[in-house]
């Protein structure tokens, strides 16, 4: 069982605010993903809750416990970093086990603890390989059974599968996220990479600049971004000004949408505000009519799967994606017309 609530906590390197003010709550047994840009503060956040960075300010807990002067060491949390750091000169089994070296377990106890941990990672009878004679993937999955030697209370890992080509990290995230539901045990992943957070998390905290922009369920985010940060960050959107008039009807491009009871205004919008609707929820239809936002179409990308058709509508460049079979019949430099479907829109404050 192991809970983390974090208080006001910020860390600043001279002028920098790396982490400027975050609280959260993450429960026992969640898959947390901090995601964001470069330089938003992920891997500060991480450290400072390994223990390897002190807080300027603000507290963190674990399971109730303030960990303020804990040495890294003693807070018996895994960690994976974005460099694995393996030992070259060692076995693998000694990479693995090395945690358990440190804490003073005798040699058998940790041979076994290796073997164990190999099995688990689904690397099986390479105790003995030296960890120049692995691929990458095997590397990686290393680095994850030394994070996991000790059984640690918190399992924290800093971009662990950016070094892998996109195919096994896909193959990777899934394997991660099964090893973390089998373990249950709480695990916070670094990762810029929305797909991969979308992919493995519980819950998903979307930081810019120092600050958690939102947290929560993947999908919830998705649905119902907080901000047109979150909105842009988490897979892709078209973000339109818009005007909201009265009630839930708003004038977009010219042209009156009224939204549904699933659509979401958010409550700090008055006015002049951002309308932003997924490239699945927007159709282009091959005339333009009464009903529809007239525009030119500037690219068409045919991936096979999906088909991406970008139409350009006064100074904007807006995004529709639809199945092959649903292909409209339409062609670059054509007129033609934009359906929103309501349902899944977000109207935010600009
Ligand atoms: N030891 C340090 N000394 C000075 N500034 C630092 C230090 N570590 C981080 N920073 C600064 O703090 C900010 C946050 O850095 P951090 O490494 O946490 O970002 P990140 O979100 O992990 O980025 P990335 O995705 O590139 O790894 C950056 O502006 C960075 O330059
Ligand atoms: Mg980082």
């Amino acid at each position: 069982m192991t809970s983390v609530r974090i208080e006001n906590l910020s860390k600043t390197f001279g002028e920098v605010r790396a982490v400027d003010g975050i609280d959260l709550d993450i429960p026992d047994g969640k898959f947390v993903c901090l995601l964001g840009p470069s330089g938003c503060g992920k891997t500060t956040l991480l450290r400072l809750i390994a223990g390897l960075e002190a807080e300027s300010g603000g507290r963190i807990l674990v399971d109730g416990q303030d960990q303020a002067g804990i040495p890294a060491h003693k807070r018996d949390f895994g960690m994976v970093f974005q460099s694995l750091a393996l030992f070259p000169h060692l076995s693998v089994a000694e990479n693995i086990a090395y945690p358990l070296k440190i804490r003073g377990t005798g040699a058998e106890e940790r041979r076994k603890r290796a073997t164990e941990l190999l099995d688990l990672v689904q690397l099986p009878h390479i105790e003995d390989r030296a960890i120049s004679q692995l691929s990458g993937g095997q590397r990686q999955r290393v680095a994850i059974a030394r994070g996991l030697a000790i059984d640690p209370k918190l399992f924290l890992l800093d971009e662990p599968l950016s070094a892998l080509d996109a195919k096994l990290r896909e193959h990777m995230q899934i394997e991660l996220r099964q090893l973390q539901q089998k373990l249950q045990v709480t695990t916070i992943v670094v990762t810029h990479d929305q797909r991969e957070a979308m992919t493995m998390a519980d819950i998903v905290i979307v930081m810019d600049r120092g600050k958690v922009q939102q947290a929560g369920p993947p999908i919830d985010i998705y649905r119902r971004p907080a901000n047109s940060f979150v909105a842009d960050f988490i897979g892709t959107t078209n973000l339109i000004p818009c005007t909201v008039k009265d009630g839930r009807s708003i004038d977009v491009l010219g042209h009156e949408v009224t939204l549904g009871e699933e659509d979401v205004i958010n409550p700090d919008v008055n006015g002049s505000a951002i309308l932003s609707v997924r490239p699945e929820d927007v159709a282009v239809t091959e005339r333009a009519g009464d009903h529809t936002v007239p525009g030119e179409v500037a690219f068409i990308r045919d991936l096979g799967a999906n088909v991406e058709i970008s139409v350009r509508a006064r100074d904007l460049e807006i995004r529709s994606v639809c199945t092959p079979k649903r292909r409209p019949d339409v062609a670059v430099g054509q007129t033609v017309g934009l359906e929103f479907h309501t349902g899944r829109c977000t109207v935010m404050a600009s």
